[in-house]
């Protein structure tokens, strides 16, 4: 069976920086979700928005934006938005479990309210002739709440669902509940993807033989952690490319130069790359101590001597 996999995106990470050098150095990717929109109140498209949705900075790659909204008018207004630069899909996020999100009702806090997301669904379906997908926990108390959407669910020509099989109270803690997620195969018409923990091809292919029904699967910060996971996932191998860490140094070099000339100030630069290196630094062979000398790194020459070592140290332990 061909698989389909899809970039889940991290908000502050899976930017159009972040998704041009990684599909230009890695691949494997078939579609790459946009970090959510959200308006705040306002009907204004904040210009980072803008920026990591204009056509001309997705030019190689197939991108969905993505909603965050528990408000009609919103959604209309961001509907219009990504349609005007030419996107005929907008993905819904009902997954976030940010008590700040979810507290006013919106991403996984929106799950336990089904007449509100009938509501939003049938003026988006009424209104407009977007294609709307879904991405979802399957709650934010407990993992039965998804099962009272579906009924309205199936009730709208979505073009799919993507579960993250976790419910918004777990944040990233605990497991995914693979029993839960299997509840929500056999309880919807529509198309599931899976997401949650795929962090290794061995990972991966446990989850295809647990759901042989499941040909989508979403991969979030497994494919910052190791940006060869989609393709090894692809080309069915666990074997590396015998330059990895030459191609991870240039993919590395590539987005350091680009936020460094976006981001002004060393500090902001700094923290950026430091998040990338929480994830990056869980394939190296000392991942503590990794991250450590990126932390230490003070200064953007102390930095880039850091990540020169790092990869040093990474070639010669690999020999
Ligand atoms: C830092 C961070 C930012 C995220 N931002 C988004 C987002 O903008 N939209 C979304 O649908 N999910 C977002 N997620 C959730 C991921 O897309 C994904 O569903 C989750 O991490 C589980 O998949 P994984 O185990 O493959 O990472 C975010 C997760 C993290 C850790």
């Amino acid at each position: 069976m061909s698989i389909t996999l899809l970039s889940s995106p991290l908000q502050g990470f899976t930017d159009f920086r972040f998704r041009n050098a990684f599909h230009h150095y890695f691949g494997g990717i078939d579609t790459f979700y946009a970090p959510y929109i959200r308006l705040d109140g306002k009907m204004v498209i904040k210009s980072s928005y803008q920026r990591d949705l204009q056509l001309e900075n997705n030019s190689t790659l197939e991108v969905i934006p993505q909603v965050m909204t528990n408000d009609p008018d919103g959604f209309l207004f961001v509907v219009k938005y990504i349609q005007s630069l030419g996107y005929k899909e907008l993905n819904w996020n009902l997954g976030c479990p940010y008590p700040m999100v979810t507290k006013q009702g919106m991403g996984s806090g929106l799950i336990c309210d089904p007449e509100k997301i009938d509501h939003i669904l049938k003026r988006v379906h009424n209104e407009t002739d977007v294609i709307v997908s879904m991405k979802m926990r399957m709650g934010y108390e407990t993992p039965e709440e998804i099962l009272d959407v579906f009924p309205i669910l199936d009730s709208y020509p979505l073009k799919n669902i993507a579960i993250h099989a976790r419910i918004g109270k777990q944040l990233y803690k605990g497991g995914v509940n693979l029993e839960a997620f299997q509840r929500c195969i056999d309880s919807t018409k529509h198309k599931l993807y899976y997401n949650g923990d795929i962090t290794t091809v061995a990972k991966f292919r446990e989850m295809q033989e647990r759901f042989p029904s499941i040909d989508h699967f979403m991969i979030g910060r497994g494919l910052i952690a190791d940006p060869f996971l989609p393709s090894m996932i692809k080309n069915n191998t666990t074997e590396y490319p015998a330059n990895r860490w030459q191609i991870f140094s240039e993919f590395h070099d590539t987005i350091y130069q680009q936020y460094d000339a976006a981001l002004s100030g060393p500090t902001p630069i700094k923290m950026k790359m430091l998040g990338f290196w929480e994830y990056f630094s869980q394939s190296f062979s000392n991942p503590q101590k990794t991250y450590k000398k990126i932390k230490k790194a003070g200064s953007p020459r102390n930095y880039t001597q850091a990540v020169a070592e790092i990869l040093k140290n990474e070639r010669a332990f690999s020999i």
